[in-house]
């Protein structure tokens, strides 16, 4: 077992665990957006910020893909942690203007306007990826991936064309963090074997 610290806090936990599992096995609450327990975390929203600190030394990591080690020193809600999180949710805000769950959680941080600039108000996706991982690593669908590059790039079926890979399980719908996937559903899975609900 590795023990170590988060929020003054003894904790255990197993060789090659994360930060993050071992704050959720303690309930200890640090906010995400693309992580799931399903699947292999990615790192791609960055919201699971921690601190880890050594005397005077101090650096912010992601936690859901920060390993524990011995002695460690973890602060989840530390003032520097706050600040990069709220900077964080306010480049989420610029990139998905569109989405209500995005907007909600930002003002639980009191984060309520962006000084980003907007490209696109209807976008409701931060391209976290999460519902890709799940219907590849999970389902096992492969129905959904990123399509288009820069600026252009969404979530959808290969060239965009509603495919025939999708069995309309709903799993992209259920984590989605923003509920884009719900708008994008009719796109993605062209004839369904089982017709989702609404
Ligand atoms: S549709 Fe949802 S889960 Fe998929 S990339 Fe966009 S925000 Fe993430
Ligand atoms: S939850 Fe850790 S980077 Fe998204």
């Amino acid at each position: 077992m590795v023990e170590f610290e988060i929020d003054g806090q003894k904790v255990q936990a197993q060789e090659g665990w994360t930060v993050l599992e071992t704050a959720r096995k303690y309930g200890i609450h640090i906010p995400t957006l693309c992580y799931h327990e399903a699947v292999k975390p990615s790192g791609a929203c960055r919201l699971c910020v921690v601190e880890l600190r050594e005397g005077d030394w101090s650096k912010v990591v992601i936690s859901c893909m920060y390993p524990v080690a011995e002695g460690l020193k973890v602060f989840t809600d530390s003032e520097r942690v706050k600040n990069v999180r709220r900077w964080i949710l306010e480049m989420l805000l610029a990139e998905c203007p569109a989405s209500e769950e995005i907007r909600q959680l930002a003002a639980q941080y009191g984060v309520t306007s962006t000084r980003f600039a907007i490209h696109d108000p209807d976008q409701d996706c931060i391209l976290c990826g999460l519902c890709v991982r799940v219907c590849a690593e999970v389902v096992g669908a492969n129905a959904i991936s990123t399509v288009g590059r820069g600026v252009h790039k969404q979530i959808g079926a290969p060239y965009l064309e509603p495919g025939s890979d999708c069995v309309a399980c709903g799993s992209c719908v259920t984590v989605c963090p923003t509920g884009a996937m719900r708008r994008r559903l009719d796109a993605v899975r062209g004839k369904p074997k089982v017709e989702l609900a609404r």
